[in-house]
């Protein structure tokens, strides 16, 4: 029987009444799951699945307060997927099974990876709600770092064996590394060049950041695998389409990511305002109080992780609600950070001038005039495919393809699922 061992909300029932509970059913049932939270409460659907921004196996303590006080076994369940941590939980008694749904889903061999010591082949779940956010509106669910996952029925026939081919990667953020991986697994011989001095893309800007340290973990699970396969990686190397042309590849694929995009607003271009990714990876940028332009996930982000840091935030959104891109779970526990950290969200509010410090800007609904003054002004209106640059390869190889931001500028769920099966399908046929 699974139940909460704790609502764990005010006006939701506590521990003391969850130990009740366990100890009636104890006679008639065989083993007690203990979850957390209730699902139909906001602000703690996203500890019964825990969010990004809590910590590992948040809610052992409510199931080992239940195993103090009945006979039989108990089972632990939320945000576990370290086999180090599950094994203490077990062996200091605080339960008897521990549980996992998601790192299960980035990551089905987690437990025969775990039995055979190979801890650091463990592909990380972010906690990211991306496969629930899909779940739920689809009855069916994909995953951000696994792009297996929902391709059970395609991906049940294998691939034909490939005829080799010379492939080369231009890019190596998470689409470039993806299609690397899959297709040295595949066979062929792979190039991948990267032109800054390490793998990892955009996402490498959020290093800093506690609360995506899951995704660095990730980009660091991908970088060891690479390293492991036969790829040959060449790191500080900016690919032109004279060099991709003269490395005479059978196959290119163009990885090149987006750049930070610049919609016509006057002044956003003056030296004044911050890129986000800036922000993320040297918060000495920002002064005391920040105006941030834009709120998709990820300036919502920044601003919770910049008022986290003492930063005073007001984010300027021009639509109706913080445009989560389809992650629409991941947006309550945004809601709760954004309450604890005072972070102030400006919906309906379109940023038409930017002077820094100021920003002029119109509140949509109510027709009025809105000015804003922050120490900093930082722009995180989203990101613009590379794609002219990246059609510039097209006539380079016999075989061409362009994957991820590139292509279209979306998260990492989809510049993976791309990169995956583009790179399953070279040499098909
Ligand atoms: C600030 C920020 C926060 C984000 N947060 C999230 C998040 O939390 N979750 C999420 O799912 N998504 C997030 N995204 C989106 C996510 O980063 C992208 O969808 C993802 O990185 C796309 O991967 P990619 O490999 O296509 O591109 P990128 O990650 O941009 O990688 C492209 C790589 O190509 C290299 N390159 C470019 N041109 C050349 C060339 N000519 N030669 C060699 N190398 C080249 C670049 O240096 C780069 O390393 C965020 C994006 C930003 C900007
Ligand atoms: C995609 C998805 C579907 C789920 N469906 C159910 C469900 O039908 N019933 C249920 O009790 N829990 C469901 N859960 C909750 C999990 O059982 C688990 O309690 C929760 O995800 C926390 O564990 P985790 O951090 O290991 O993911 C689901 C979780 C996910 C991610
Ligand atoms: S979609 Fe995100 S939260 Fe769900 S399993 Fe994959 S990485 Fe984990």
């Amino acid at each position: 029987m699974r139940i909460s061992g704790s609502e764990a909300y005010e006006g939701g029932y506590g521990i003391e009444e969850g130990i009740e509970f366990a100890r009636a059913f104890e006679p008639y049932i065989d083993l007690i799951h203990v979850s957390t939270g209730n699902y139909d409460v906001d602000e703690v659907f996203t500890v019964t699945h825990p969010s990004m921004f809590l910590e590992e196996g948040v809610n052992v303590r409510y199931a080992a307060a239940v195993k103090r006080r009945v006979n039989i076994p108990v089972a632990t369940v939320g945000s576990l997927g370290d086999p180090g941590q599950m094994e203490e939980i077990i062996a200091s008694g605080r339960a008897d099974v521990v549980e996992s749904a998601r790192s299960l889903i980035a990551d089905p061999d987690l437990p025969n990876k775990a039995r055979e010591g190979r801890q650091d082949d463990i592909r990380p779940c972010l906690r990211c709600l991306n496969c629930f956010s899909v779940l739920l509106p689809t009855g069916f669910y994909t995953c951000s770092v696994n792009p297996e996952q929902g391709y059970d029925i395609e991906l049940r026939s294998a691939a034909a064996k490939p005829r080799k081919q010379r492939v080369l990667i231009i890019g190596g953020g998470p689409a470039g590394m993806q299609a690397a991986l899959t297709c040295a697994r595949r066979g062929h011989e792979v190039v991948l060049c990267e032109k800054s001095p390490r793998l990892g893309g955009a996402l490498r800007c959020e290093e800093n950041v506690p609360f995506k340290r899951r995704v660095g973990a990730y980009l660091d699970y991908m970088e060891r695998q690479i390293s492991r396969a036969p790829v040959e990686v060449l790191l500080n190397m900016p690919v032109t389409p004279e060099i991709a042309g003269a490395m005479n590849a059978d196959v290119i694929i163009a990885a090149l990511g987006g750049k930070p995009a610049s919609p016509p607003i006057p002044g956003l271009g003056s030296p004044g305002v911050v890129l986000a990714s800036e922000a993320y990876a040297d918060a000495s940028l920002v002064g005391a109080t920040a105006v941030i332009l834009g709120g998709g996930l990820a300036g919502t982000e920044l601003g919770i992780y910049l008022a986290s840091l003492g930063r005073d935030v007001d984010i300027l959104e021009m639509t109706g609600g913080i445009n989560d891109g389809g992650n629409f779970l991941h947006v309550k526990a945004l809601n709760v950070e954004i309450k604890k950290y005072g972070v102030r969200m400006h919906f309906n509010t379109r940023a038409d001038a930017i002077s820094p410090p100021r920003v002029e800007a119109e509140d949509t609904q109510a027709r009025a005039k809105r000015v804003f003054e922050a120490d900093t002004v930082i722009n995180a209106l989203g990101t613009q495919p590379l794609q002219e640059e990246a059609l510039a390869f097209y006539d380079r190889a016999a075989q061409f393809h362009i994957i991820g931001d590139c292509r279209s500028a979306r998260n990492m769920e989809r510049a993976v699922s791309n990169a995956f099966h583009v790179a399953r399908d070279i040499g098909a046929y």
